[in-house]
């Protein structure tokens, strides 16, 4: 099976799984990128079950609204029962890097809300260690340098996010992401709180502190379920 095909397995395991356990009136939180994108699209028949989503991105947005669901504010909203976003990796506590694809500030925002997250990933996203995928960091871009040289200190190597023309990577929130390779993080909790802390800094993304409450991982003969 293609990453492809296995992003389309589990996004149908994810609409499963809303489908059994969402209340029918209740509000559903969808994360961003590409298998975020399978699970929007297997759900998608299933539209009139679900009462309204709150998104995680502009672009999550556009494919909701696109597939005829309701879209409200955060704000608008006392509850979330389930969120269901992707990761770039995820270790066996369930800690996460993501932001892979922007969208970590808003990501980690209604994943705060919700009662359970859950990770959706091919196989290959599980990892001993996390570390190998560089870290994303939203900074505000005044203190772009600053927590670079930070994030140096920190034994990492972080380059500033660009589109393939080279023009800069604005996030939704107006801000510039740092990519970091060369990091071994061994204490995902301890790291994310102390990267956290810098001024400049608006979100890693790391998601220990708030980590999956649930693993959907699909493999060649099938999902696996990790609690
Ligand atoms: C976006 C994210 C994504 O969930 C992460 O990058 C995984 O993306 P994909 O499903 O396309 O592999 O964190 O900010």
């Amino acid at each position: 099976m293609t990453q492809d095909e296995l992003k389309v397995l589990v996004g149908r395991a994810a609409a499963e799984h809303v489908l059994a356990h969402l209340p029918s009136d209740a509000v559903l939180g969808v994360g961003t990128g590409s298998t975020a994108n399978c699970f929007i699209d297997a759900l998608a028949p299933h539209r009139a079950r679900i009462r309204a989503t709150v998104s995680s991105s502009t672009a999550t947005t556009t494919r909701l609204e696109a597939a005829g669901f309701t879209v409200i504010d955060l704000n608008d909203v006392e509850s979330l029962p389930i969120y269901v976003d992707g990761a770039d990796e995820i270790d066996a506590d369930g800690h996460m890097i993501k932001g892979g694809g922007g969208a970590l500030t808003r990501e980690k925002i209604v994943a705060s809300v919700a009662g359970q997250f859950v990770c959706i990933a091919d196989g290959s996203k599980r990892v001993e260690r996390l570390g190998t995928f560089p870290l994303p960091v939203e900074v505000v871009p005044l203190a772009r340098n600053a927590v670079a040289r930070r994030l140096r200190e920190c034994g990492g190597a972080p380059t500033r996010r660009l589109h393939k023309d080279g023009s800069v990577y604005v996030t939704d929130n107006g801000n510039e992401i740092l990519d970091v390779a060369g990091l071994d993080i061994v204490d995902p909790r301890g790291f994310e709180a102390r990267v956290n802390d810098w001024p400049g800094v608006v979100t890693v993304g790391l998601f220990a502190r708030r980590r999956a409450d649930l693993g959907l991982f699909a493999v060649a003969d099938g999902v696996q379920t990790v609690t």
